[in-house]
């Protein structure tokens, strides 16, 4: 009987603006390497043409630092897998192009991997105490850009059930706080207010929508209309009130994401409930979830947080599962700004 051979993956993430760079070992990240853009704090959102420029500053250093962490020799990679899309275009080419030339000098296979797959089959990086979830099983992928319920039935299976119409929930995050005057990406100081708060401060509508779909521009423009009229009778209104405003729209952002997810369980009869993207990192929508074990029975599984935001262990681990199934891609593969989760 031969062992087991070691299978090392080297995945490159650059779709949006962090560059980064992860070793997987069948299944089991060595190193994890991220390395966030700070420059696009001070515009209040990612500016595309800064982004590509510092991957390109970022992407040598950050692989050089995910090889020697995983103490292996670039020699030792078995495949290289890269993110080929969705996100800025711009950012995508400096990842896929950096992966196409150490293909090619080093002569080892290349994998194409969608990112929005990478964010749900995070779940399946093989981590202590970790369960991971059987087939089908239900995903909630909020991020910066997307807001869906996706329904697995297999690895590389994905149907979106559910989706926004507008907005993606970060987007719901980062322009309230936006409009609160806090520093982009707001999300987790929402999260870090909102901790402090009363929820049932301020109330905000919830929007109507049909089916499993979800709306967030309406919530944004009640929070812009209310903190306008708001300063307006006390110009102090933002600053004496952070915590119980904050609470009150992660309140409303979370009782909309339960809504949908719980209808959506109704729908399918799969309670096997799983979170993923960045805005799984929020400790509410955390708490919430696991809660609903108890509640209504559903079994949960929540990604550690270094899986949560944009990093290259998502993408590694596509690569991995896509290796076993010897699913390359080649030099002819190209970058896309858009991307389904269902599209391999
Ligand atoms: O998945 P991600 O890193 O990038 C995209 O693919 O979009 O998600 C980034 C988003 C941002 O909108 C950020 O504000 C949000 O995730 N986020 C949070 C938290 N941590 C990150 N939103 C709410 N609460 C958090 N703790
Ligand atoms: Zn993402």
């Amino acid at each position: 009987m031969t062992k087991n051979k070691s299978i090392y993956i080297l995945g490159i993430e650059s779709s949006c603006d962090d560059t980064s760079a992860a070793v997987i070992c069948n299944g089991k990240i060595l190193s994890n390497v991220v390395a966030n853009q700070e420059i696009h704090a001070k515009y209040g959102g990612v500016v595309p043409e800064l982004a590509s420029r510092a991957h390109q500053q970022n992407i040598v250093p950050v692989i050089q630092q995910a090889i020697q962490q995983a103490n292996i020799d670039k020699k030792d990679l078995n495949a290289i897998a890269f993110t080929r899309g969705p996100g800025l275009m711009g950012s995508l080419l400096v990842g896929t192009s950096f992966a196409k030339s150490l293909s090619l000098a080093l002569n080892i296979p290349l994998i194409a991997v969608n990112h929005m797959q990478g964010h749900v089959l995070a779940h399946f990086i093989e981590e202590e105490n970790q369960q991971k979830p059987p087939f089908p099983f239900l995903c909630l992928t909020i991020s910066g850009g997307h807001t869906q319920i996706v329904k697995i039935t297999n690895y590389f299976t994905m149907e979106v059930i559910g989706e926004t119409l507008d907005d993606a929930v970060g987007e719901a995050y980062d322009k309230s706080a936006k409009i609160l005057g806090l520093p982009y990406p707001g999300g987790p100081l929402v999260d870090k207010y909102a901790n402090l708060g009363n929820p049932k401060a301020f109330k905000f509508t919830k929007p109507k929508v049909d089916g499993l779909n979800f709306s967030f521009s309406g919530l944004k423009t009640a929070i812009l209309y209310f903190i306008q009229k708001k300063v307006k009778e006390n110009p102090n209104f933002i600053e004496e009130n952070l915590n119980d405003i904050c609470a009150s729209i992660q309140f409303t952002i979370v009782e909309i994401l339960f809504d949908k997810l719980k209808k959506a369980v109704k729908q399918t009869g799969i309670n096997h409930i799983a979170i993923a993207g960045g805005v799984s990192a929020n400790s509410e929508i955390r708490k919430v979830l696991k809660s609903y074990e108890e509640k209504l029975g559903w079994t949960t599984y929540i990604p550690k947080f270094e899986y949560t935001t944009d990093n290259a262990g998502m993408i590694a681990i596509v690569g991995y599962l896509k290796y076993l199934e010897n699913d390359f891609s080649n030099d002819a593969t190209t970058a896309t700004a858009r991307l389904k989760v269902s599209e391999n």
